[in-house]
């Protein structure tokens, strides 16, 4: 694909969207004259500081400065690439992408992925049906009933059974046309040992399918109904069954998971399936492997916080620390719902019912509470050695900690625990924390959680967003500005690098661009211009604020000039060099002209 065509599918996809829309389509906004508010999707907060001027094509929020146009809050709230979010915008508006050719290799993969999934599609609804349709699948219904596992929940998860035989799925198939080769590498069936053919992997097992998050089946997980071993059997690793990536139930939890704001993590199918038949319907599972970075990141698209809810026996616990150290750092919110009595999530459920587990959510323990009771309960601080074993073990999250005053009284609360003194817990703290962070950064998973920060803002930094929202829609004002002002010399690091764009665009002939700005500038100028474009200037017309900041800008730079020639001057009448006299003339001329433009 030529670089022209990519271009102008680009800007075809621009064109035809709908910033307000695809906004709209997250967040609720208000209209106010011509901009929107709403609250921030990209911060918790209850009072909005986002806003979108749709006429500018730029979003922007005031809180923590997120901003950029339509794309780049597609990237944002899909957690997805820029590229992407231009991908899933075309497909949305139904704007074909320019085809590269693709290699033989390549359209070999896409078609066996494809088969593939069909032909786990095909498996899903064969084990399905023998449950709920055939006489072979009694086993299976009784091991259900046994275990309360209502009809709707069979037909929700769409539960199945696979009969005990050696190949009845593997003859049915065959018979319908699949071919051999993706019985096998679709993990279904394995070659006989001795002999010809193949023969079922899963026998006389209840059968859970497992999909991707857009509810494509990609493998099974299948148990046993008495206690023989393995208790599961699940598919192995093939094209499209990557179990770093998958979190069983996430294509029915992802809406859950959005709306109620966090997603909860259970270990076991089982207890995905009880929690969501229980009404919490926000809940995932890491299918026996540990959590990955991967399942952070994947879940951290949908909401900012993710609660671990494993069993509560050692084991459990120590599954827990492990994946709370694997999203440390992220940014994300973590909760520990905590299960009494040495119970996995299903067990509590079927025992105390659905209502008592909708309480254990609601006490989550935050983070660092559930690691200090672990650090405490795990420790033997009775000794020095001891002491300093759990302060250790307790820094890596304390220093996630944000708010000092919750700092504050976590360091108390250590301190008073181990007997400490409380200096000591703040100096080995200080000492940690310059320490780089123990997560290299390709494996931290990404988040779209960002911190709300107070960038101070002076009056100067406001004139210089009102120079860039005009300079941006009309390069003459850039010309005008450059003269008043040298552009090298604005202070605002952000700011300068969106002038010094504007001038290299202009010195090319080249106008503005918003689809551009994400691919050449850094973030924080994308957001500094998006800023610009949605400020409100309050009741002075764009021409009048422009006046009036270019006076702001001039004074500034004046002073900056002010200050270099008063310097130089007393360098050299130090050095006994009569060139000061000139210097100082300057540095004169200088303070009159600010005292002009102070008058004005
Ligand atoms: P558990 O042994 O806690 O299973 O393993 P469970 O969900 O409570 O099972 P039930 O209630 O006895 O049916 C947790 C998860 O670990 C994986 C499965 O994903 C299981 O849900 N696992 C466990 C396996 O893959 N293979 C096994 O042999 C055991
Ligand atoms: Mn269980």
């Amino acid at each position: 694909m030529h670089r022209e065509e990519m271009d102008e599918f680009v800007e075809q996809v621009n064109a035809q969207s709908d910033l307000l829309q695809v906004v709209q389509s997250y967040v609720p906004l208000k209209r106010k004259g011509n901009r929107y508010w709403g609250c921030c999707p990209f911060h918790g907060e209850k009072t909005p500081s986002f806003s979108v001027v749709p006429d500018k094509g730029f979003f922007y929020c005031f809180g923590c400065h997120a901003g950029g146009n339509v794309f780049k809050f597609l990237s944002l709230i899909e957690n997805i690439s820029y590229f992407e979010a231009i991908k899933l915008q075309a497909e949305k508006l139904g704007i074909p992408m320019p085809q590269r050719q693709k290699s033989p290799q390549e359209l070999a993969r896409e078609r066996e992925i494809a088969d593939l999934r069909k032909v786990n599609e095909m498996a899903r609804d064969f084990f399905h049906n023998c449950l709920t349709m055939t006489r072979l699948g009694e086993p299976g219904k009784a091991y259900f009933e046994g275990r309360a596992i209502s009809a709707e929940t069979i037909e929700e998860f769409k539960l199945g059974f696979a009969p005990n035989a050696w190949d009845k799925l593997s003859t049915a198939f065959l018979k319908r046309g699949v071919k051999q080769e993706y019985l096998l590498s679709g993990g279904l069936a394995a070659e006989r040992k001795n002999g010809e053919g193949v023969y079922d992997r899963f026998r006389n097992r209840v059968m859970i399918p497992i999909a991707d998050e857009r509810g494509r089946v990609v493998g099974f997980g299948g148990r046993v109904l008495d206690d023989s071993t393995p208790k599961y059997l699940n598919t192995p690793e093939t094209v499209i069954f990557n179990k770093r990536r998958i979190l069983f139930g996430l294509d029915r939890a992802h809406r859950a998971i959005k709306n109620a704001g966090f997603a909860i993590v259970v270990e076991g199918y089982m207890d995905a399936i009880s929690v969501f038949s229980a009404g919490v319907k926000n809940v995932v599972a890491s299918l026996g492997t540990a959590f990955t970075p991967e399942h952070g990141k994947l879940l951290l698209r949908y909401a900012p916080a993710i609660y671990f809810c494993y069993d509560s026996d050692e084991a459990g616990q120590k599954a827990t620390i492990r994946a709370l150290s694997i999203v440390q750092g992220t940014g994300a919110d973590v909760k520990v719902i905590v299960v009494p009595d040495g119970k996995d999530p299903d067990e509590y459920i079927r025992k105390h019912g659905a209502p008592a587990f909708q309480e254990l959510v609601k006490k989550a323990l935050p983070l660092v509470e559930y690691r200090l009771q672990y650090v405490l309960k795990h420790f033997a601080y009775d000794t020095l050695e001891g002491k300093v074993k759990a302060l250790h073990a307790m820094l890596p999250v304390l220093s996630g900690i944000r708010e000092p005053a919750l700092l504050g009284e976590y360091v108390k609360r250590l301190a008073q625990a181990l007997l400490l003194d409380e200096g000591i817990v703040r100096d080995e703290l200080r000492r940690f924390s310059r320490q780089p962070l123990p997560l290299p950064e390709a494996e931290a998973p990404r988040a779209p959680i960002r911190q709300v920060s107070r960038r101070t803002d002076t009056a100067l930094q406001r004139a210089g967003r009102i120079a860039i929202r005009l300079a941006w829609q009309d390069s003459g004002i850039l010309q005008h500005l450059a003269a008043m002002v040298p552009l090298e010399s604005i202070g605002d690091k952000a700011q300068r690098e969106i002038f010094l764009y504007l001038q290299d665009l202009a010195a090319q002939g080249q106008k503005t661009n918003d689809i551009e700005v994400a691919d050449k500038l850094s973030e924080e100028a994308v957001a500094e211009l998006s800023r610009a474009m949605v400020e409100d200037l309050g009741v002075l017309s764009e021409t009048d604020a422009y006046t009036k900041a270019v006076g702001v800008l001039r004074k500034a730079y004046l002073n900056l000039c002010y200050i270099r020639h008063s310097q130089r001057a007393m360098e050299l009448s130090q050095a006994g060099d009569t060139g000061y006299i000139e210097e100082l003339n300057k540095a004169q001329q200088i303070k009159t002209e600010m005292e002009e433009l102070q008058l004005e």
